[in-house]
């Protein structure tokens, strides 16, 4: 089994590159890619850099230059759901792209003919991530990611993802690579962490708790790759 695990910024990877200890690397398209076996599974770790263009050219090079059969992401998101705190977990058991707008042609938000609204994780990794909050004890949180290339700071534009999309939380790589997937038959799994709530503060707030809750991120997927097949 090759897994892949993508996080946006290296803050995002570098708790789990520090738990693989040893890796060699491999740089394409401007990129970097670590190869490590942890406990018997092959890993490829990667930080895309922010965004849906970068993580989409992360997760498509993960797929069809490794050789990856499964997609873990990893990192921070800002919370919409008040029961959302920061450094709470959510796992995403769909994804829109709430920046996606052909409106002007009669579409609702997020959608292209060729495409869904939303696009659907991994159910048995859904499963296995409960049951991994329940050996840890920590709380998890489902649902719906929106994604977007913008770092959300603004009460309108959240009530906007909020009310269209009926969103828990947003960030910038989920939606992307959750469709690359989807269109590849890869199984996909989405895990944040809150750093902010994409409030006026969220900056501050981002710049205070974004490593912190990237490592709860990290912490996790490391333990759900405990628990994935050999
Ligand atoms: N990731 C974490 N916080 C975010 C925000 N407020 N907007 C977009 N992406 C984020």
């Amino acid at each position: 089994m090759k897994i892949g695990i993508i996080g946006a910024m290296p803050e995002e990877i570098a708790p789990i590159l520090e738990k693989v200890e040893t890796y060699t690397t491999k740089k394409i398209a401007d990129n970097t890619y670590y190869e490590a076996n942890y406990k018997g599974v092959d890993l490829v770790i990667a930080y895309s850099k922010i965004g849906k263009v970068f993580s989409t050219l992360t997760a498509s090079t993960m797929i069809y230059h490794f050789g990856v059969e499964t997609i873990l992401f990893s990192g921070v998101a800002g919370g919409i759901n008040p029961k959302l705190k920061i450094g709470d977990l959510i796992v995403a058991d769909k994804l829109c792209q709430h920046d996606l707008d052909i409106t002007a042609f009669g579409h609702p938000h997020g959608f292209v003919p060729g495409g869904a609204q939303f696009v659907e994780t991994n159910a048995a990794l859904r499963k296995l991530a409960f049951e991994v909050a329940e050996e840890m004890k920590v709380s998890l949180q489902e649902g719906t990611i929106a994604t977007g290339d913008q770092f959300v700071h603004d009460p309108e534009r959240k009530s906007f993802i909020e009310s269209t999309f009926n969103a828990d939380a947003l960030e910038m790589e989920g939606a992307s690579v959750a469709v690359v997937c989807h269109a590849l038959s890869i199984p996909v799994f989405i895990l944040r962490a809150i750093s902010d709530t994409a409030d006026t503060d969220a900056s501050f707030n981002f710049d205070a708790f974004m490593e912190s809750s990237a490592k709860i991120s990290a912490d996790f997927i490391m333990k759900m790759v405990d628990r994935l097949e050999r």
